[in-house]
Order: structure tokens, then C-alpha cells, then sequence
């Protein structure tokens, strides 16, 4: 069982480099290892990796269908500057009608769980399918971006989508991805030099102030819950 590979995994990896454990992963789960990218700053770091080595890993994004124009801009750079292929899963058609028939094209401001429906819709269902038949999933996550995800380690099983998570940048600061970024020369949401620092859905995300919380501008209507079922931290 994938929960079992688990200590083997952290064992084997343990005085490995990110690069050094991403070549072991696309070698050791062929064409089972899958990277989800939402093209912020910690994702860049990663795509840049994986692209510039030719690391056999799957490349996909949750298209909402509610996106900033300026990631769908970071996207296309992306793809260009790279020439990799990024895969996209959008959301089933049917399912988003429904809601934007009955509950207007705003829902998710009026209740948590009009917010957390269609969160479910628009990316854990597209994840699900994503994720479909991979051993590793790769993400963006750092400790440094709250609270829970401080609690994260390296490597966990995902007990909501039974996958094994790979969190290269868990210790990383903000100021090493910026430098990384930059030292690297890699494509970057434009957002970011406005106040953005983390990036989602653009009716969900606003500019944070100087001193604010890094996922204060997500669902910043929403006193608690800053989650939308991607991560359970
Ligand atoms: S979220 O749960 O609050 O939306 P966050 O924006 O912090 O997540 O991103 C954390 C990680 O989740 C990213 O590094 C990426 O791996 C994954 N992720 C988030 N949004 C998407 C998306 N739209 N498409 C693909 N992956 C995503
Ligand atoms: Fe819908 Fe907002 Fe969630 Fe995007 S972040 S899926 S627009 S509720």
C-alpha cells in the first residue's frame, strides 16, 4: 500500500537534494509522478526545476475558469520559455451551469458553503481526476504559509486523495524563492510586484497590505477557513 512506501521513501531520500529526489521519483514511479502547478512564485521554482533538468514528471493545472487574465499570461510564458507541456483540467461543464443557474454568478460570496461548493467543483473534483491513477504528487506547499502547513513534513500521505505528497520547498522562505526566481530568470505572475504574494481564484484573492498575513488576501471575506479542500493544511 502507497501508505507503507512512505518510510522507505523518507529513508531513501533523506540526504538527497531536491534535484537528487526528483530524478529518484520519475525513475522509481515512471510516469506516476505528478506536479500541480497554479504558476505562483513556489510553483515557478519547481516547473523551472523540473523543466531544466527534462525530469520525467507530469505538469498539470487546475483551470477554475475564474483566473487572474494575469496567470493565464504567466501560463502561456511558461510554456514557451520552457517548451514543456502542461496539462489542463477544467471543470465538468454541467456541474459549474448548474450553480451559476441557481445561484448566480457570485455564490461563493454569500456562504461558506456556497464558497466551499464551489471550491469542490471548480478544483478538488478537476484534483481527483488529476491525480487519477499517479503514486507522487508533487506541490508548491512551504511551512512559512501558515499555520497548519507549518505542521507539514517532506513527505506525507494524503489520507483525502490517497497519495504520497512531495513538498520540495516545505523549508524554504519567501526570500529564497524571490532570489531563486530572480537569479534564474524565470517567468513570474505580475501580480506579485502588486501586493499579491498568494494567488488563486480572482474573485477570491485580493493584494495584502504591508505587515498582513501571506494568505490574507485568500477568501479574505471568510474569518477562519482559508482552505479550499486541495490541502487539509
Ligand atoms: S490553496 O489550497 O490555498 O489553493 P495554494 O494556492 O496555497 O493552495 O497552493 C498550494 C499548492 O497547491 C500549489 O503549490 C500547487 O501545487 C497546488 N495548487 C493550488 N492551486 C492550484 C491550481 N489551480 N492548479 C494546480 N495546482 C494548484
Ligand atoms: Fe470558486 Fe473562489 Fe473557490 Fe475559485 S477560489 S473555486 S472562484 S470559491
Amino acid at each position: 500500500m502507497d501508505k507503507e512506501i512512505l518510510s522507505t521513501l523518507i529513508h531513501k531520500t533523506e540526504k538527497f537534494s531536491i534535484e537528487q529526489t526528483l530524478d529518484f521519483l520519475a525513475h522509481e514511479y515512471k510516469n506516476q509522478v505528478a506536479f500541480s502547478t497554479s504558476f505562483g512564485q513556489e510553483d515557478q521554482v519547481i516547473t523551472a526545476i523540473i523543466a531544466n533538468n527534462k525530469y520525467a514528471i507530469n505538469i498539470f493545472t487546475l483551470d477554475t475558469g475564474r483566473l487572474f487574465q494575469e496567470t493565464y499570461d504567466v501560463f502561456d510564458k511558461t510554456l514557451k520559455n520552457y517548451n514543456i507541456d502542461i496539462k489542463v483540467y477544467f471543470p465538468e461543464a454541467v456541474a459549474v451551469e448548474k450553480i451559476l443557474d441557481n445561484k448566480g454568478p457570485n455564490s461563493f460570496y454569500h456562504s461558506v458553503d456556497n464558497r466551499k461548493e464551489c471550491c469542490f467543483i471548480r478544483k478538488v473534483e478537476p484534483l481527483t481526476k488529476a491525480l487519477y491513477g499517479n503514486k507522487i504528487w508533487i506541490t508548491g506547499l512551504r511551512a512559512e504559509q501558515s499555520i497548519n502547513r507549518s505542521e507539514l513534513s517532506l513527505f506525507e500521505y494524503d489520507e483525502k486523495f490517497e497519495i504520497i505528497k512531495f513538498n520540495p520547498l516545505l523549508k524554504w522562505s519567501l526570500k529564497e524563492v524571490e532570489e531563486y526566481l530572480e537569479i534564474n530568470n524565470v517567468p513570474q505572475n505580475t501580480l506579485h510586484k502588486q501586493g499579491f504574494i498568494s494567488i488563486g481564484c480572482a474573485p477570491c484573492t485580493r493584494a495584502i497590505n504591508a505587515g498582513e498575513d501571506i494568505r490574507a488576501g485568500r477568501w479574505w471575506w471568510e474569518s477562519s477557513h482559508k482552505e479550499c479542500g486541495l490541502h487539509q493544511k
